[in-house]
């Protein structure tokens, strides 16, 4: 084989592999983009109406009961006025109902329903087993409890939460029990 033959087998290579890594990446990216499947909140409704204050938490982060229970309380939300005209809080209670964790509907956050009581709380941070994941937080932060509505941002930490995606692997990099206390000096 010449020296000129090589180099063009050597530049096909290379266009080959920038075409798989190209197409690996996109994969990576358009799978962010489409998100966990049916965790996607699109509910233009609830976005506008439950997104305003805060993150538009998804529907499949809390069962039934506790929803029931945020809707029927809006006129004292966790110290805030967010009630709205019965139209739309039936509108959204329906989508939330309808979304809602639920025991024997498998979703990429049936982790959630693990000991639940019968009662559960009104907060996804206070829920057993939202509490048990999180448990390495405080711990690291060396401190007993956290404050109340410390873990609500979801997405601080969570740079996917907009799509669903809770996994670990995938918080903000640099972010999390992993780091903290590293760059602090002793
Ligand atoms: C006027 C502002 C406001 C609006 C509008 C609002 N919220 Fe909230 N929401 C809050 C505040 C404040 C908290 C408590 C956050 C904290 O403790 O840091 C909260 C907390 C929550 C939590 C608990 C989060 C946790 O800690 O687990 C849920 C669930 C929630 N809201 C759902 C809703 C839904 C559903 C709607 C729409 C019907 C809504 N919110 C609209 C202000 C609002
Ligand atoms: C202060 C940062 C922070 C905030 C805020 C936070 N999380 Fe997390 N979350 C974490 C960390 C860190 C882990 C992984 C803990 C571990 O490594 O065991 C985690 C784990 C999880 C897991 C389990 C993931 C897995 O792979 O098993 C879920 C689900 C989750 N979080 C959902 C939420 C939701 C929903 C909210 C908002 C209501 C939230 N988190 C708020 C930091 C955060």
């Amino acid at each position: 084989m010449n020296e000129q033959m090589s180099n063009a087998r050597w530049s096909i290579g290379s266009v080959l592999l920038g075409a798989v890594l190209a197409f690996g990446f996109y994969g990576v990216v358009g799978n962010a983009v489409e998100g966990a499947p049916g965790q996607v909140v699109q509910d233009a409704v609830y976005i506008e109406e439950c997104g305003a204050c805060h993150f538009a938490y998804q529907p499949g982060l809390l069962p039934r009961k506790s929803w029931r229970g945020i809707m029927l309380g809006l006129e004292d939300h966790f110290g805030e006025n967010a009630e709205l005209d019965a139209e739309t809080t039936g509108q959204i209670t329906s989508y939330l109902e309808e979304n809602a964790l639920q025991a024997g509907k498998p979703s990429s956050l049936s982790k959630l329903m693990r000991n639940m009581p019968d009662e559960p709380p009104l907060r996804i941070t206070e829920l057993p087993a939202f509490v048990f994941m999180h448990e390495v937080i405080p711990r690291q932060l060396q401190v007993k409890e956290l404050k109340e509505g410390f873990l609500s941002p979801c997405e601080d930490c969570h740079r996917e939460a907009a799509e669903g995606i809770f996994d670990k692997e995938r918080l903000h990099p640099g972010y999390g029990p992993s780091v903290w206390g590293k760059n602090e000096p002793d």
